[in-house]
């Protein structure tokens, strides 16, 4: 796993901008909370899935990076005093404390854009053009307002209105704010691995099954960890007044549920009939993950 995310952090590292001209001040922003590290789940999974697939290429690597990239821009925006207002990512005060928020919100609105800018250097590779052009538009549709946009608004909206929200509601909340990055991370992987529609649908389903978990745990780690464990304050959905997995249906069922969902997962993957046991293992590691 360490080697693994050090190499992650290689990638990273050879796309991110340089920090010079006009533009500097916005750059060092970018580049700030991207390299603050992070657990790089997504490109992990990303890189894995597109192995499970029989992936050997290095056109994956660009789009690895581009994943990177709009999450950490989601986790800047996501932080702004107009949203969850937090002030530590990371383990380092967050970019608008640092930067100030005009900075921070052109920080996130640059990740966006470079994201997609690093994802189209995929045609410099040998990758099929085909295989790229359906990647792109997955990427492209699972950040937007289908996807972790999307989510992010009902989670706005859905602050302050207590015992309104209903387990569907929530369920909507997870699935786009946190799944649709996890989906587009995995299906990405399958279709430049050459995947067929078949194998990304099952994929598909499977990251669902693994965000909807994941994002459980971040709501049982909000009220169960601290905040150097963490790296960011616990007890922010508290404080924002969100309802979470654990204010609708309490810690032990919230983490049974989540166990259910990931064993769900792995028995969809398995159904696939190929294999890689590091995924498997990373997949399974989640449920129990403390930061
Ligand atoms: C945090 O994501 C935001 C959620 C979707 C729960 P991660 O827990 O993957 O954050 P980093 O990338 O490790 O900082
Ligand atoms: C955010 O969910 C998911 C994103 C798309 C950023 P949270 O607001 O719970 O994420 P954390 O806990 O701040 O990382
Ligand atoms: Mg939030
Ligand atoms: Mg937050
Ligand atoms: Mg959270």
């Amino acid at each position: 796993m360490a080697n693994k995310t050090e190499r992650i952090e290689e990638i990273l590292a050879k796309y991110l901008p340089k920090e010079e001209g006009w533009q500097k001040n916005v750059i060092e922003a970018m580049n700030y909370s991207v390299t603050a590290g992070g657990k790089r789940l997504r490109p992990m999974l990303m890189e894995e899935t597109y192995k499970l697939f029989g992936g050997n290429g290095t056109e994956i690597e660009p789009f690895m990076a581009a994943i990177e990239m709009i999450h950490t821009y989601s986790l800047v925006h996501d932080d702004l005093p107009a949203m969850d207002n937090d002030e530590y990512r990371r383990g380092r005060k967050t970019t608008h404390v640092v930067y100030g928020e005009a900075m921070a919100i052109l920080a996130g609105d640059g990740l966006l854009n470079f994201a997609f800018e690093t994802a189209l250097k995929v045609f410099e590779t040998e990758a099929d053009k085909t295989r790229a052009a359906k990647a792109l538009a997955v990427l492209a549709k699972k950040a937007g307002i289908y996807g972790m946009i999307g989510g992010q608004t009902a989670d706005i909206e859905a602050e302050n209105i207590g015992d309104k929200v209903t387990e569907e509601h929530l369920l909507f909340i997870h699935e786009h704010k946190t799944a649709a990055l996890i989906q587009a991370s995995m299906m990405i992987g399958a279709i430049l691995a050459g995947a067929d529609e078949e194998q990304v649908e099952v994929v598909e389903k499977a990251a669902y099954d693994i965000g909807v978990a994941f994002q459980i745990q971040d709501d049982i780690l909000d009220v169960t960890s601290t905040l150097e464990t963490l790296g960011k304050p616990v007890g922010s959905d508290e404080k924002n007044n969100k309802t979470t997995y654990v204010t609708l249906k309490g810690l032990e069922t919230a983490s049974c549920e989540q166990k259910e969902m990931s064993a769900h997962a792995i028995s969809l993957l398995e159904s696939l009939n190929m294999e890689n046991m590091f995924l498997m293992e990373l997949i399974s590691s989640l449920i129990t993950r403390i930061k």
